[in-house]
């Protein structure tokens, strides 16, 4: 069965909800240890269409199977910069539909006039390290003793992509393979 990346939309609230329960569950990856209620989702969504954010979902037979979004910080003097946030049910990971999130939701971030994307993942989440330098993501920080949780302390860092740094090549996406990185 393929899987579809498709702007976010509505009628997911309730799978998008259950793939970050899943995730958030996992208590390794997310600062958050559980979804919030639905109602919670859906005003999520609902800003997310209504400001024109950027959120995709991986879709496998009408089930969210992954999410990635970019949500625009609206401080003054803060608006060309998005914060990202990305999962994958875990037996869907390791087959390039982090990667094909990504590239969708930060050349849709980029293309709505952001210029810089930031995220803080921590320090011992492999993959997703990996994952962000191979799009350009550069370590711009470590937050030591971030999260002390279950007797563990970690680290975590602090990343960014700069519209002007990111390679083109690597935010074509499936559906405008060659126009989403230039300018609005
Ligand atoms: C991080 C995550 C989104 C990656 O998604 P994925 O679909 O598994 O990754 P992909 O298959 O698209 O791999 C893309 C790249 O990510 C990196 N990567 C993915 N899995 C990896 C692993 N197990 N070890 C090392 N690098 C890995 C590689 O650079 C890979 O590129 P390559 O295939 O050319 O080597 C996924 O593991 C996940 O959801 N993790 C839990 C939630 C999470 O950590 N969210 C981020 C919080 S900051």
């Amino acid at each position: 069965m393929d899987i579809l990346i498709q702007p976010a939309s509505l009628d997911l609230a309730d799978s998008f909800r259950q793939a970050l329960d899943v995730v958030a569950r996992e208590h390794r990856y997310l600062i958050f240890q559980e979804a919030p209620p639905l109602e919670s989702a859906r005003n999520f969504i609902s800003k997310v269409l209504a400001k024109g954010w950027s959120q995709f979902y991986a879709v496998r037979d009408g089930q969210v199977v992954g999410w990635c979004d970019v949500v625009r910080d609206e401080h003054p003097g803060r608006t060309h910069v998005g914060r990202l946030g990305i999962g994958i049910l875990p037996e869907f990971r390791g087959q390039q539909i982090g990667a094909r999130l990504l590239a969708a939701t930060v050349a849709d971030a980029f293309q709505k006039g952001l210029t810089r994307i930031e995220l803080e993942v921590f320090a011992a989440n492999a993959p997703a390290l990996a994952l962000y330098r191979k799009f350009g993501f550069v370590a711009e920080g470590r937050k030591r003793q971030a999260r002390c949780l279950d007797g563990i302390c970690e680290d975590s860092l602090c990343m960014a992509l700069l519209k002007s740094e990111a390679p083109p090549s690597l935010f074509a996406t499936e559906s405008n393979p060659t126009e989403n990185m230039e300018s609005p």
